[in-house]
């Protein structure tokens, strides 16, 4: 199964399935990864692995559905059979979602439908809950409102700061995506049989 991964910023989820491929825990090639932010540090991390990437500003196109041809474009030369979202800040237009529909995941740092959008983990440790969690779950037109794939709970504790909650949940997050990846994967070999 080759795999594009989609990224904004820091990478570390997209280094997780890197590192699952490369300790054959996930049968299937980082084919691509697609990059709307010429300053990501996910960038570096791809240059180092030999992942080829197509990196685009987002400011130089008039609008979503013009740098979204050109993504498809690269999915469809690469063979890719699953974009797998990864902290890539920019939503995907109806078309788009709908052309691979059933073959996107995204990853979310809470236990959907618990806080969602772009401020997950703030908004739970303000809320000051016991738990929250991350979820992995196919993408839909509604924003982080998909199925989930595979959901894990992560404790909040009465000594957290902010800091030390987002690292526990970054960590769930490096065991969970290749986890939810390979079901996903092992699911689409099944139905191959
Ligand atoms: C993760 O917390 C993910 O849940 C969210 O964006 C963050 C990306 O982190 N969607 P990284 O770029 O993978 O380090």
């Amino acid at each position: 199964m080759k795999l594009a991964v989609f990224c904004s910023g820091r990478g570390s989820n997209f280094q997780a399935i890197l590192d699952a491929v490369r300790r054959r825990r996930l049968r299937a090639e980082v084919a691509v990864m697609v990059c709307d932010n010429p300053r990501a540090y996910a960038l570096e991390r791809a240059r180092r692995a030999g992942v080829p990437v197509f990196c685009f500003d987002s400011r130089r196109f008039a609008d979503r559905a013009d740098y979204e041809h050109l993504v498809t474009a690269v999915l469809r030369s690469q063979g890719v059979g699953l974009v797998v979202l990864a902290g890539f800040m920019r939503i995907l237009t109806p078309v788009f979602v709908r052309a691979w529909r059933g073959r996107i995941l995204n990853i979310h740092p809470s236990y959907l439908p618990e806080f969602k959008g772009a401020h997950a983990i703030r908004d739970a440790f303000r809320a000051g809950v016991r738990q929250t969690g991350v979820t992995v779950h196919w993408v839909t037109q509604a924003l982080d409102a998909g199925p989930p794939v595979l959901r894990q709970r992560v404790p909040v504790r009465p000594s957290d700061t902010l800091e030390t909650l987002e690292a526990r949940i970054h960590r769930v997050e490096h065991r969970l995506y290749p986890a939810a990846i390979k079901r996903v994967i092992d699911g689409a070999r099944k139905r191959a049989l």
